[in-house]
């Protein structure tokens, strides 16, 4: 993307001076999948249409915050390929002046079919969640089928995406085997391989809770069979990266529970209704539709989003109080 950068570009500061510049957009919260630390078998209670921002209306958002100096936007969800036309949505925030970077976090159920159409529209980064290489255990943990997802990879690879990079939740006595596996499957394709804690949110968080592992005893665990190499790319996120020495394997560690990297957060969150929350692990939130739906002026709405970043909390509290977040991960766009 080649965008002119504006001089003096306005900047939204939180109340702990805290430049916020990156917009996670949770464009739907219905998933093709069921991931057991994510979403409850069999939920139901997903937001009605008429609730759904529009596309209208999700780019009236955006552009108020690029206007504000958020140059970064991630579409997610629940699974954000699930929600129709997405490539359209993806083309016109492409096209805001202030959007230097569009990405995409997906299960990649249906990344094979739309890869394409995706990258073409402006999306250059994506990252794909996958758990495990085997099809068994994939069943247990999502509930689906694990070829789609290894097509979709192929078909991103095709098209063009660069980084490619997989999420893979760490679990105790779940996928705690399949980390090594996983890191030969990022050295064939010249993936990046991110690990996560888990985090205990809404009705899933004792699921999460239960399979808990600290990433340091990953990284022990990997040092034994590679030479990590530390402190490589820096990056804007809160992933701290390793790399495996005469290789280009770069391993991410997210760790939201044993090292929390509130300090440094730079991120608030759109979810499908229009509410923006300004943390993931607490409550604080500003609803936007309504203010869109009476005819808010575009000086209003940055208005609004100034004030919202101003009850933007200092950090999460998944550790003194685990079970607070009531929300699900899907609701607010991990
Ligand atoms: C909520 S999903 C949304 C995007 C897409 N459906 C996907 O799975 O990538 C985003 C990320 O949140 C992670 N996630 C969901 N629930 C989690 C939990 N309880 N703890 C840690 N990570 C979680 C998923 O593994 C995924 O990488
Ligand atoms: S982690 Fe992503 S794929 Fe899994 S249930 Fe949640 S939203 Fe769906």
């Amino acid at each position: 993307m080649n965008k002119l950068s504006t001089p003096h570009k306005p900047t939204l500061i939180d109340p702990f001076g805290r430049r916020i510049e990156y917009l996670r957009l949770s464009v739907t919260d219905k998933c093709n999948l069921r991931c057991f630390y994510c979403m409850p078998k069999g939920f139901k209670d997903f937001e009605q249409p008429e609730h759904w921002l529009t596309f209208d209306e999700i780019e009236r958002v955006i552009k108020a915050f690029t206007e504000l100096g958020v140059a970064r936007v991630r579409l997610t969800g629940g699974e954000p390929l699930v929600r129709k036309n997405i490539a359209e949505l993806a083309h016109r925030l492409t096209a805001l002046p202030g959007l230097e970077d569009l990405s995409l976090s997906t299960n990649a159920m249906l990344l094979d079919k739309q890869a394409h159409e995706l990258h073409h529209a402006g999306v250059t980064r994506i990252n794909v969640s996958l758990d495990t290489l085997s099809p068994e255990k994939f069943k247990e943990i999502t509930g689906g089928e694990l070829q789609p997802v290894l097509d979709g990879l192929i078909a991103a690879k095709l098209a063009g995406f660069s980084p490619i990079k997989i999420n893979m939740v760490a679990m105790k006595g779940i996928n705690e085997n399949e980390f090594e596996d996983m890191v030969e499957f990022c050295l064939q394709h010249d993936f990046t391989l991110r690990f996560i804690e888990t985090m205990p949110m809404g009705a899933t968080g004792e699921n999460a809770t239960d399979h808990y592992l600290d990433l340091q005893t990953v990284k022990q665990k990997l040092s034994e069979s590679y030479e990590l190499i530390p402190g490589v790319m820096p990056g804007g996120g809160p992933a701290r990266y390793v790399q495996i020495k005469n290789t280009n394997l770069r391993i991410g560690f997210i760790t939201p529970i044993s090292q929390h990297f509130c300090e440094s957060c730079n991120r608030v969150r759109l979810s499908v209704d229009g509410t923006l929350y300004l943390c993931l692990g607490q409550e604080n939130k500003v609803e936007l539709r309504p203010l869109l739906r009476q005819g808010i002026s575009d000086d209003e709405l940055k208005t609004a989003l100034i004030n919202a970043i101003g009850l933007k909390p200092e950090k999460h509290e998944f550790n003194n109080k685990p079970q607070q977040v009531v929300r699900l991960m899907s609701m607010t766009g991990g």
